[in-house]
């Protein structure tokens, strides 16, 4: 090999090789943001039965219920939704219960109103001792605790989705 060649080698590869590397590496384009995720179908909770009767117990549980009805919409359905598996949401999905798991419906509607109400003063922890139910002492106080119990008590469970439209549940029972 003769010398201006070697020279010529030794400038490409030492010096205008790196800097193009680096060149390309900088002005690669950003990777693109990850698709938007497909949204769950909006919840929709239906009218609880409430009591007609004027007398002041029917218009106090009335009052009860109503207010209920408010926290709930405001700070459980999007956890427990009312089909009775959590309708499937990210977060239920994310801590992988079985829907027999307490996370629904129809279980939080068979516990005694002491119970309902200590799950959710204190929140729930689960096998691993999680507590993937968040504590509420420190949000409601009780009376709007037995407000809300009021009003779970009387939410109807959805009827089950169409079978077919099922598949990929999260709330799927695991095997
Ligand atoms: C961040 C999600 C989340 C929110 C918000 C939430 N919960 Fe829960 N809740 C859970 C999970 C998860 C469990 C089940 C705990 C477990 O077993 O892991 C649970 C359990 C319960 C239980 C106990 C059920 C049983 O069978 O022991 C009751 C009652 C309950 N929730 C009521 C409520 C009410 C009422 C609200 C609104 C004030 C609410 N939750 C808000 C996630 C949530």
């Amino acid at each position: 090999m003769n010398r201006p060649l070697a020279l010529l080698a030794c400038v490409v590869f030492g010096g205008i090789l790196p800097v193009l590397l680096v060149v390309l590496w900088l002005t690669e384009p950003a990777p693109a943001p990850p698709a938007p995720r497909a949204m769950p179908p909006p919840i929709t909770l239906p009218e609880v039965p409430l009591p007609t009767g004027s007398d002041p117990a029917s218009v106090a549980l009335r009052q009860s219920i109503r207010n209920g009805e408010r926290i709930y919409h405001r700070l459980c359905y999007h956890c427990h939704g009312r089909r009775g598996t959590g309708d499937n949401n990210e977060y239920m999905a994310s801590i992988g219960h079985k829907p027999a798991d307490h996370s629904d419906l129809r279980a939080m509607q068979k516990l005694s109103d002491d119970e309902f109400f200590m799950a959710l003063r204190d929140g729930v922890t689960d096998d691993r001792g999680w507590l993937t139910m968040p504590p509420w002492s420190s949000v409601l106080t009780a009376a709007e605790m037995w407000d809300v119990i009021a009003y779970v008590r009387r939410l109807p469970l959805a009827p089950e989705p169409p079978r077919g439209g099922a598949q990929g549940r999260p709330g799927s029972p695991r095997p």
